[in-house]
């Protein structure tokens, strides 16, 4: 594996590969490697001849008073992690790299970044949009790889890559979880012990609503409230930011239930905002899972 810092080295390495006719897989990270990272280096190594993953705490994605300075870092874990992943390169620019001092060009989704966790953080998504544009550009892969735990992010670079005609192949796995439930994530390190014994429940208020709606709950605004309820009960230590039921593509709210809903939520804890979401389809029969 090559360690890369330098964005143009990268290009030329990449270009070189796609003349030579080679497939190339591109896993954007920040770093501070849990399952859910291995899982999707793993999916991008089986499916390409080349792995490119990078590691870049991206400043443009983190508001004023967000988590930038303590955000988790461990470079030398990440890179024998990446490395036992068969990873071929791992690209890890510093800020100044990829943002020069007058750095003036944005890319925006505004009606997907405006909902969900756009709410609290207006400028998150911009930041997002325009780094893995960048990223793809430098990496040129065929195929991406994220996670669905980001949902709404997901749905973005999707967009963003069919609207900018960007020839990469957005692929999206599914959220790997703790075994009692928890979805992983790098921000869970900031989490008390009591904060994270509750944070499970998370998930398990989706599922609740999921059992609702196939028990044939329909009105959303009533979901809403049984699963803050539920929230009140089981994660007292968690502030509802925001719990929505939305479209899955659009990520417009749904009054009424009628076809698949995406559930999504983050709650905040004392130093860690926790995002989850769950694709509820009402078709479907309830399953063994459901169980709370
Ligand atoms: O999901 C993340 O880790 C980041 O938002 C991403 C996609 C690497 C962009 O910085």
């Amino acid at each position: 594996m090559d360690i890369v810092t330098v964005p143009s080295e990268l290009q030329a390495r990449c270009l070189a590969w796609r003349a030579e006719g080679l497939r190339l897989a591109l896993v954007p990270t920040m770093g501070f490697f849990h399952a859910g990272h291995t899982s999707l280096m793993r999916e991008g190594r089986k499916r390409a001849d080349r792995l490119v993953v990078s590691l870049f705490v991206n400043p443009a994605q983190f508001g004023p008073e967000e988590d930038l300075d303590r955000y988790p870092r461990d470079p030398e874990r990440d890179a024998r992690t990446a490395e036992g992943c068969g990873v071929d390169i791992l690209f890890m620019p510093a800020p100044e790299a990829m943002y020069a001092a007058d750095h003036a060009t944005w890319v925006e989704v505004p009606e997907l970044a405006a909902p969900l966790c756009g709410r609290s953080r207006p400028t998150h998504f911009r930041g997002v949009a325009t780094v893995v544009t960048k990223l793809f550009l430098l990496a040129q892969p065929h195929l991406a790889l994220f996670g669905r735990k980001d949902w709404q992010q997901l749905t973005i670079i999707r967009r963003l890559a069919r609207d900018l005609a960007i020839p990469v192949e957005v692929l999206g796995l599914p959220t790997v979880r703790e075994e009692d439930g928890l979805a992983m994530s790098s921000r869970n390190a900031y989490l008390s012990p009591e904060e994270r014994r509750q944070a499970p429940h998370i998930r398990k208020g989706l599922l609740f609503a999921r059992k609702l709606i196939q028990e044939g709950a329909r009105e959303t605004s009533l979901l809403d409230a049984a699963v803050r309820e539920y929230w009140a009960q089981h994660f007292p230590l968690g502030r509802v930011d925001y719990l929505s039921f939305v479209h899955p593509e659009t990520l417009r709210a749904v009054e009424h239930v009628r076809g698949p809903v995406l559930a999504a939520a983050a709650l905040q804890a004392q130093k860690a905002r926790l995002i989850d979401n769950l694709l509820i389809d009402p078709g479907c029969t309830v399953q063994s899972d459901l169980a709370l």
